[in-house]
């Protein structure tokens, strides 16, 4: 009995002190929400008018083996002719922000700007057009995977010469958009590019070229990015009055014991699985990150390798690097506990797993929703940002993706959770002093998630792929993101009346 009066006393008290924990919290001014799409997940229309054929159409056309349920981006979300729809649900959900990628062969169908194809920059012209008469500001990310194959024929992001065509694209881009779209993204999660893509046989072109590919993609996508922030900065800024940055996929790596050997390989393990691309952009020094550049030269010389698998930079690349981003963009879904691993089957040498050295688990309570790439850990996150705020002296950052797969349905209460308890510890890290601007929902609708096909579905709204409609739906979640962006705070015990049509909030 005493014991219980005693609880009860703590309770009452904490509840005066406002102890926010579970309480209503307040998002800063100025703070921003969207959602995100990108080209193939969602476009469809993979031939029409004009366009021409890229990666993702050619791997899902010749090896359906590879995608989970053998499905394509052909139709998708069908959005090329649906956009107005899509611009809709975001008038809903009142977004401040839609975040949609650029497909490169339906601008340039030959890969280059000698020609530049109308019927591709209507579409895009009509969907910012429409964004911005709702006032919703639109976020171009100009490289969403979708690379034209004709490119990739001739090496892809491994050929040196893909710095001068991706930075002509860029330009084309600018000119074309940058009149309206204030915020671009040069290029999203370079990890996936190159690691699934090159490295592995996973991402297309799935090309397997283990501990080689993977780093020669690395370096010549960081200068294609470097060089199209530079052109934006020389020539366009000025006039056009925008912002230029690139979106990493970045997880938590968490030492799995407080053993030297563990808190290592989980520093590795950050370095090599992120890092990678934001230490050349963001540190005081520049380049790969130190750790990288040691274990992968030491194995390399192991292996009788003449130089370092891992491409090195000049001194001029590295101070052209360094600097090129206006914000740390930030695509972030997992956590995993982290311990030292030598023991990488033979075959599998070389390789980035074998130059890493480090092996990975999760927790089952940490499963949520349908992803295997999705796990919950909130905790990882404020880590994460603090982490990026201490390396890189609190650089602004912008969450260009977050979210969590379930396996379909409207009442998807996994997402809510995931949503709120990753908004909230979005919120410890700004009381950390984390200086974060803005956050992306992924996804603002079910689409073709790459291997996956359509079997996890990611998004607010739920889409029918049954139908030759493409119905759309709102989530539970939909409507709670929709409280959050109209009350513009978070509160974990909002309940939904889902009888009721989510409608346009009037200034929308
Ligand atoms: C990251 C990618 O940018 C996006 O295309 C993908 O659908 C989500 N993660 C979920 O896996």
């Amino acid at each position: 009995m005493v014991l219980r009066w005693i609880v009860l006393f703590v309770c009452v008290c904490a509840a005066v002190r406002g102890i926010p924990r579970h309480s209503v919290r307040k998002f800063p001014e100025g703070f921003l929400f969207g959602t995100a799409t990108a080209s193939y997940q969602i476009e469809g229309a993979w031939n029409a008018d004009g366009k021409s054929e890229n990666i993702w159409d050619r791997m899902t056309h010749t090896r359906p083996d590879h995608i989970k349920d053998s499905s394509n981006g052909d139709i998708a979300d069908n959005s090329y002719y649906l956009y107005k729809r899509d611009v809709q649900m975001m008038r809903e959900l009142g977004l401040d922000f839609y975040r949609f990628s650029v497909s490169w062969t339906r601008i340039l169908p030959s890969s280059f700007p000698d020609r530049i194809n109308e019927a591709g920059v209507n579409y895009y012209n009509n969907l910012i057009d429409e964004l911005l008469k709702y006032n919703i500001q639109p976020m171009l990310t100009l490289y969403h995977w979708d690379l034209p194959q004709k490119l990739q024929d001739m090496g892809g992001w491994t050929n040196p010469e893909i710095v001068t065509w991706f930075a002509d694209y860029a330009r084309v881009i600018y000119t074309l958009f940058g009149d309206r779209v204030k915020y671009f993204i040069t290029i999203n999660e370079p990890y996936q590019i190159c690691n699934s893509g090159y490295g592995i046989d996973s991402l297309a072109p799935a090309l397997n070229s283990k501990g080689i590919g993977e780093y020669m993609c690395a370096k010549n996508l960081l200068l294609a990015h470097a060089k199209a922030y530079r052109i934006y900065d020389e020539e366009f800024r000025s006039t056009q009055k925008g912002n230029i940055f690139i979106s990493f996929s970045a997880q938590w790596y968490e030492p799995a014991s407080d053993s030297v050997a563990d808190l290592e390989a989980a520093h590795d393990a950050n370095q090599f699985n992120w890092a990678q691309y934001t230490w050349p952009i963001y540190s005081e020094t520049g380049d790969f990150p130190p750790e990288m550049r040691k274990r992968i030269a030491a194995k390399s010389a192991e292996q009788g390798f003449p130089r370092s698998r891992l491409p090195e930079f000049t001194h001029e690349e590295i101070e052209f690097l360094r600097g090129t981003s206006d914000f740390f963009g930030l695509n972030h879904y997992s956590s995993y506990y982290i311990h030292r691993n030598g023991s990488i089957p033979v075959h599998e040498v070389p390789s980035y797993a074998d130059d890493l050295g480090v092996g990975s688990y999760s927790l089952p309570e940490w499963q949520l929703g349908a992803s295997n790439i999705t796990k919950y850990v909130p905790w990882g996150f404020r880590k994460l940002l603090n982490r990026i705020k201490d390396d890189y002296k609190n650089p602004p950052v912008f969450i260009t993706e977050n979210g969590v797969a379930t396996h379909g349905g409207i009442m998807d209460d996994d997402r809510v959770q995931y949503y709120r308890e990753y908004l909230g510890a979005l919120l410890d890290a700004l009381d950390d002093g984390c200086d974060v601007r803005g956050y992306t929902a992924w996804s603002l609708m079910d689409n073709f998630e790459w291997t996956s096909g359509y079997t996890e579905s990611f998004g607010l709204y739920e889409v029918n792929f049954d139908s030759i409609y493409r119905t759309r739906s709102p989530r539970k979640s939909a409507y709670v993101y929709k409280e959050v962006l109209r009350s513009r705070q978070l509160d974990h015990h909002y309940e939904p009346d889902l009888t009721r049509p989510i409608t346009i909030d009037p200034g929308h």
